[in-house]
């Protein structure tokens, strides 16, 4: 489901960038450890923000970054245009149906965007199916505890049904074969949750 424009105007803002930046991206880093010189898919990339962190915090050597809104993409692309073609690709796509083979990405990032999906169940199974054994899920997620509130109801377009705790998200995560453990973490006193899901390194 594609942001409102009051989303948009939260999203793509100065104050939303510098949170992604420092507290944000640094949360997830501490979580995961870095991606240096890995294949990467972002998905849900809005204006490019993530991507930067990607390839400057994470140190990837390339990335996918893709969102189901054109304007969003556009947006990334005009952002992310200094980053040279073979190492990024930024296209229109769907987190439910990704445009990529199976155990194609060494990790995936998932900056807030899963609460958009309404069958986000189907979302952590396709994050699954194209991570690498040893790949790892990297997320930041809105759950149910902020998605009720009236603010969130009132101002801005998420789905209503099926929405997700910090435990369902995890236990979804972990039920799709990325174990979690103890690497996450609660924030906005439960509206939040940042981790890590690992998928175990290929056998010998
Ligand atoms: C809250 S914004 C976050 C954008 C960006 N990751 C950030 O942190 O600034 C959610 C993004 O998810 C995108 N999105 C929603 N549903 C999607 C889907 N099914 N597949 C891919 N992207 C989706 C929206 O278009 C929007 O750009």
């Amino acid at each position: 489901m594609k942001m409102n424009w009051v989303e948009k105007f939260l999203m793509n803002n100065p104050i939303r960038a510098a949170f992604h930046v420092h507290v944000e991206a640094p949360l997830l880093e501490r979580l995961g450890g870095r991606t240096e010189g890995l294949r990467v898919l972002e998905v849900g990339c809005g204006r490019g923000v993530g991507t930067e962190q990607i390839f400057r915090r994470f140190g990837a050597a390339s990335v996918f970054a893709m969102d189901i809104d054109e304007d969003m993409v556009a947006r990334a692309r005009t952002r992310l245009q200094g980053f040279p073609p073979d190492r990024l690709r930024v296209e229109v796509g769907d987190v439910t149906a990704i445009d990529a083979e199976d155990a194609s990405f060494d990790a995936v990032f998932d900056f807030a965007i899963i609460h958009h999906v309404p069958d986000w169940q189907a979302a952590v199974a396709e994050i699954r199916r194209v991570l690498k054994p040893g790949g790892r899920f990297y997320f930041e997620e809105v759950t149910r505890h902020a998605l009720d509130k009236w603010s969130y109801r009132f101002f801005m377009e998420h789905p209503t049904e099926n929405r997700f705790t910090t435990a369902e998200f995890i236990r979804e995560v972990e039920r799709q074969g990325m174990i979690v453990g103890s690497d996450y973490t609660e924030r906005g006193g439960g509206d939040f949750v940042f981790g890590v899901g690992r998928v175990a390194p290929a056998a010998g």
